[in-house]
């Protein structure tokens, strides 16, 4: 196990190059079984995520090949997923248990094998997180559903059959296995109440090069027209929002000046209006974002939404810049229960914070004061670090792997732009 060392109080200029977002490339990937013919992705993040998706892929029988080596340090790679053969529809505990995101794999299984055995993910840091919206997308196509023994087995093996799903709450998760499972259905789906991410229509682009017919991804309302078998197409993913906007915050936070290369501003527009809120100046220049910081960080009150409102994902960050602002801030995690983890955490730097239900009053101090911490999840994680880039004195932020799940080469892209940051063993 490894830990990371910050010493606080150094600004932040110059520019981080943004990696390929971690929730979009894993539902590409998660779509490669959906054709028997090669999907290539390019600009895939290289991510403890990605790794443990891959070994669930080799075990469903998917070739994976890395195209042009392994080099170009600063660029995402480039990887072949062959899914010619499917020899298994069994995805194991053992690596669902390592990532949620594992069962993104049941729509696409079901839909091109006529039979998907997941296991069921289990508890999570951050709640509950149930997977009844996904099953009953997939019944609405027709899907048996079964849970025994702490795995979810779905089968059509006559295919499945296009349908109405109206969710009664947004879900990422459940549209992208519902629009994924429709795809290969027959006759028209219409999915009603969709998440409307960016991750979503990324995905419902990459599928349309495969050949599938969807229209309004994005939107509320998504309509598949169903196909008999999708076909090879090479798609790049896009910029990560959830790594742009928190090095937004560090800009922010440092009172400094990054830009945020690749980035882009229409898929993070709720993160930089609470930036611009809390005293940050916002630029869209050319293949990027600037974020500047006019030198003084003001508290703010917001609330966690889908899309286009708040990620979620944002939250702990954000709590991070709340610590140091002036004056109080509230922040509301609306999407899930027990995602406060960084409270405490935070807490130890210093931080001034009282929950109550859902609601965190944040009292801005004049400084964070280092000390060793540590996350329960990735987001949180980041939060920390964060914080430790402005508290005075050394930060050790323990628990490293969650961080390597979520940000590409943390420290080489913090060190580049002035941060004084190390990894150590633990
Ligand atoms: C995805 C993202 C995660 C982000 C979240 C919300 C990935 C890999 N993860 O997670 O980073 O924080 O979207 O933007 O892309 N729910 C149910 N039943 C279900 C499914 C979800 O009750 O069947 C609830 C969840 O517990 C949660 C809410 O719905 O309270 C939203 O969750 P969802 O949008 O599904 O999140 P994920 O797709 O798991």
């Amino acid at each position: 196990m490894e830990k990371l060392i910050i010493k606080g109080g150094h600004r932040l200029e110059g520019t981080v190059p943004i990696s390929g977002a971690k929730n979009s490339a894993l539902k590409l990937m998660c779509a490669s079984l959906l054709s028997p013919e090669p999907l290539t992705i390019e600009n895939l993040p290289r991510l403890a995520d990605i790794t443990t998706l891959i070994d669930l892929l080799n075990h469903l029988g998917v070739t994976v090949t890395i195209q042009g080596g392994m080099g170009g340090a600063l660029k995402g790679r480039s990887l072949t997923f062959d899914a010619g053969q499917i020899n298994d529809t069994v995805a194991p505990y053992d690596i669902v248990r390592k990532m949620r995101a594992s069962i993104l794999v049941l729509g696409p299984l079901v839909a091109r094998a006529g039979e998907a055995i997941v296991s069921l993910p289990g508890g999570c840091a951050i709640g509950n997180r149930p997977i009844d919206l996904h099953l009953k997308a997939l019944k609405a196509l027709g899907a048996e559903i079964d849970i025994a023994e702490g795995y979810v087995r779905a089968s059509a093996p006559q295919g499945l059959k296009g349908g109405k799903i109206r969710f009664p709450f947004v879900s990422v998760g459940a549209t992208e296995n519902a629009l994924m499972a429709a795809t290969l259905a027959k006759g028209t789906t219409i999915i009603e109440n969709a998440a409307r991410e960016p991750e979503i229509a990324d995905l419902a682009a990459c599928l349309n090069a495969m050949g599938a017919r969807i229209e309004g991804a994005g939107h509320e309302t998504i309509t598949i027209e169903g196909v008999d078998q999708l076909h090879g197409a090479t798609y790049s993913v896009m910029p990560d929002r959830v790594e742009a906007g928190s090095y937004a915050v560090a800009a922010l936070m440092t009172r400094g000046n990054l830009f945020l290369e690749g980035a882009k501003a229409e898929h993070m527009q709720a993160t930089l209006d609470v930036l611009e809120e809390a005293g940050g100046i916002i630029t869209v220049e050319d293949g990027g974002v600037r974020v500047k910081s006019n030198g003084h960080i003001k508290g703010f009150n917001v609330v966690t939404q889908p899309f286009p409102g708040l990620a979620t994902d944002m939250q702990a960050q954000l709590m991070a810049l709340a610590c140091v602002a002036e004056g109080a801030s509230v922040i509301t995690e609306a999407i899930f229960e027990n995602r406060f983890m960084h409270v405490p955490e935070l807490c130890r730097l210093g931080a001034d914070i009282t929950v109550t239900g859902s609601s965190a009053t944040v009292r801005g101090v004049k400084a964070l004061k280092a000390a060793p911490v540590m996350a329960t999840d990735l987001r949180a994680s980041m939060g920390l670090a964060l914080a430790g880039l402005v508290a005075t004195g050394e930060t050790t932020v323990n628990r490293l792997y969650h961080l390597d799940r979520g940000y590409e080469r943390l420290e080489e892209k913090l060190r580049a732009v002035g941060a004084v940051v190390d990894r150590v063993p633990a």
